[in-house]
């Protein structure tokens, strides 16, 4: 599609089936619709005033490093050096940097061209179709909502050796571990009763959230100055209890159990990979940023760069100090700290680690209802996720269901298990982001970028897909089991709701589809709306259903029963959109001014007002010819009430596809 004014805000892509257009090819086509860069402008400034503009350079690195150091560096370091990678551990983290800071030159790129919530999710919409949107949008519950549950637990695990350490009391076993381990075949029952702390944590982080931007920013900023501190005095601190014997042998030899080795080496740095996860969160903060194109870039490449340099520092020290066979999986520098025998040095580890993966909960869960938020927006999902809160700014619906998941996950389940379903979904999305880049450069030429991954379309992002696709091989079998299971929910809810729900492939009947009915039938120069009964409107309005659904007539039960509910679905948003929208009879033309144009388009934008017919005299009267409360009015025979009767139109539409409007009105 061009990026002239035309492709910019009409689709060009009619949701409706085409005349000779088989059902097989008109369901495929709709998978692949793509959001244009018109709906999802508008869709920004729509936002503007829902949300507060908080959030410059400085604040979306802290944002960045929020959500990035935490449980990868102070727990699952421990695993990936004690078993995978031994001192090697340290090239294990320069190996994920590297693939993360590949798929994070994507998403500067994506974000400094598409500055919207939704992250990968919006990036996938507009550059690949809704199918794969959604698979995305899907699949990134996966890194925040589970993300955030893992580092839950490893903040559980910090809370414990902190009581232990500073005040000496150690909390009930019971209550501080998950009730659900993974044994590597199947699930079975610890004896422990639920994992407390981490349950605890998720809820106060999701009531802070529900407060506001505002407030969330300050706590995060703090937290991260913190934890930045922390790191920078361990390192320092434990550089002279380095011994160097330790790392020899530097890659350990391949075990019989097949750990280490240079296969190992690979193995943590999938492993490690966690710790580079949430610099995409940034991009869901997008709406809530100063000048985005500029600073969001700005914001992924700082919190990269700085995260890994921290990384191999403290990787390098910590199988410095302590031999890699010594490292427990659960806290590694606390373990690293206490061989040097300075108390306060272990328990600094330890409130920089609760630090750290307090701030990454926190930065998650604000990620995860803003993704909700674009879905919901799209009609992917239900429309209350997409309610922003009045006073305090925030997409609370989400907020709440985001927490209360993430508090029972983390609850439930065990570390292992929720870090690799994280890690395999993270690593997926990087896959599409990059591949995203490349289609984008080619379908969007014009579209400006003040952000552009060096090197032409092909090298960066190129590498970037070809090393996720390495780091999704190097994951265990069972996480991509799960991976897979989890993607079949998904498809499963977008073909029972996102398909029929979704804005472009199902835009509320407006403004001048209606008149296209109309002139198919009638002369629309001719037509003087106030002969026709609501039953006649009702029916035309059905058939534009009908058409849009693909399907044919006569129509079966169910097929009449869906274009029922769906009618009353728009008529009563349509309602609750108040006054002040409708339509005349004369179609706006490319230019118009919207708010001059007597008897044009009067519709608020974005609110799909379906059928509401004012005759240019009544206008400004308050009786008007509308179906404004649909099936529900006196009116509405009930005849009208099912359609499994309706017939086909007279005569076929043929329309030019540009006559089609965007769900959308672009902005007048
Ligand atoms: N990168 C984040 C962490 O390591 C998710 O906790």
């Amino acid at each position: 599609m061009d990026d002239n004014d035309e492709g910019y805000y009409y689709t060009g892509q009619t949701p409706f089936r085409k005349p000779n257009e088989s059902k097989f090819r008109f369901h495929a086509r709709r998978l692949i619709s793509i959001q244009t860069l018109g709906r999802l402008e508008y869709t920004v400034e729509e936002a503007e005033t829902k949300f507060n503009r908080a959030l410059g350079p400085v604040e979306l690195t802290f944002v960045g490093l929020g959500a990035v150091i935490g449980t990868g560096v102070f727990v699952l370091m421990g695993t990936a050096a004690s078993s995978q990678a031994g001192p090697s551990v340290t090239i294990s983290f320069i190996l994920g940097g590297f693939v993360s800071g590949i798929a994070a030159l994507s998403y500067a790129e994506m974000a400094s061209m598409i500055p919207i919530a939704g992250s990968a999710y919006t990036y996938a919409y507009a550059s690949i179709g809704e199918l794969a949107a959604w698979i995305i949008g899907w699949d990134l519950i996966l890194e925040y909502l589970v993300g955030a549950a893992t580092v839950s637990v490893g903040w559980s695990s910090y809370m414990v050796a902190f009581f232990q350490d500073a005040f000496h009391v150690t909390l009930a076993k019971q209550w501080v571990n998950a009730p659900i381990t993974w044994d590597g075949g199947n699930f079975s029952y610890t004896g422990d009763y639920f994992n407390a702390p981490a349950f605890f944590i998720s809820v106060v982080v999701s009531t802070t959230i529900y407060f506001g931007i505002h407030l969330t920013a300050r706590i995060n900023n703090f937290l991260v100055i913190f934890k930045v501190i922390a790191l920078v005095i361990v390192i320092f601190a434990m550089v002279p209890f380095v011994k160097t014997e330790n790392y020899h042998p530097y890659i350990p030899p391949l075990n019989a159990n097949g750990e280490f080795g240079v296969s190992g080496m690979l193995a943590g740095a999938s492993t490690v990979f966690f710790a580079y996860i949430g610099f995409d969160s940034i991009s869901t903060t997008a709406q809530e940023a100063k000048d985005p194109q500029v600073n969001l870039p700005i914001g992924i490449m700082a919190t990269i760069v700085t995260s890994s340099i921290l990384y191999v520092g403290i990787s390098v020290v910590t199988v410095g100090v302590l031999n890699y066979s010594n490292l427990s999986g659960s806290s590694p520098v606390t373990d690293a700290a206490r061989q040097t025998g300075m108390l306060w040095l272990v328990v600094l580890t330890e409130l920089g680690a609760l630090a750290a993966t307090t701030s990454v909960i926190l930065v998650l869960l604000i990620s995860q209802p803003r993704v909700f938020y674009a879905m919901a927006n799209d009609g992917l999902i239900p429309r209350f996720f997409a309610k922003v809160h009045p006073k305090y700014k925030t997409p609370y619906v989400g907020t709440l269901v985001s927490g209360v998941i993430c508090a029972i996950c983390g609850g439930l389940l065990p570390i292992s298990v929720l870090s690799d379903i994280s890690s395999v979904g993270t690593i997926f999305a990087y896959f599409v982001v990059n591949i995203g880049v490349i289609i984008l450069r080619y379908t969007r030429k014009t579209v400006p970028r003040r952000f552009k991954v060096p090197g032409g379309p092909f090298i960066v992002p190129g590498i970037g897909a070809a090393s996720s696709l390495l780091l999704l091989q190097g994951a265990k079998r069972e996480a991509i089991i799960r991976l897979l299971v989890w993607m079949a929910v998904g498809l499963l809810v977008y073909i029972l709701y996102g398909r029929t729900h979704s804005e472009i492939n199902n835009p509320r009947i407006t403004m001048d589809e209606p008149m296209q009915v109309l002139h198919e039938n009638f002369s629309v120069d001719t037509v003087n709306y106030q002969g026709y009964t609501d039953d006649d409107l009702r029916q035309q309005y059905a058939r534009q259903l009908a058409r849009r659904m693909g399907y044919d007539y006569p129509l079966t039960q169910r097929q009449s029963a869906y274009l029922e509910d769906r009618m009353t679905h728009d008529f009563s948003d349509a309602t609750q959109a108040g006054d002040g929208y409708g339509f005349g009879h004369e179609r706006p033309s490319q230019g118009d001014d919207c708010t001059s144009s007597q008897g044009g388009i009067d519709s608020g934008h974005g609110v799909g007002v379906p059928f509401e017919v004012h005759t240019k005299q009544k206008r400004d009267s308050s009786s008007t010819a509308s179906l404004r409360s649909g099936p529900k009015t006196p009116s509405s025979s009930s005849s009208a009430r099912s359609f499994h009767q309706l017939q086909p139109p007279v005569a076929a539409a043929h329309y030019p596809e540009s006559a089609y409007i965007s769900p959308r009105a672009p902005p007048c």
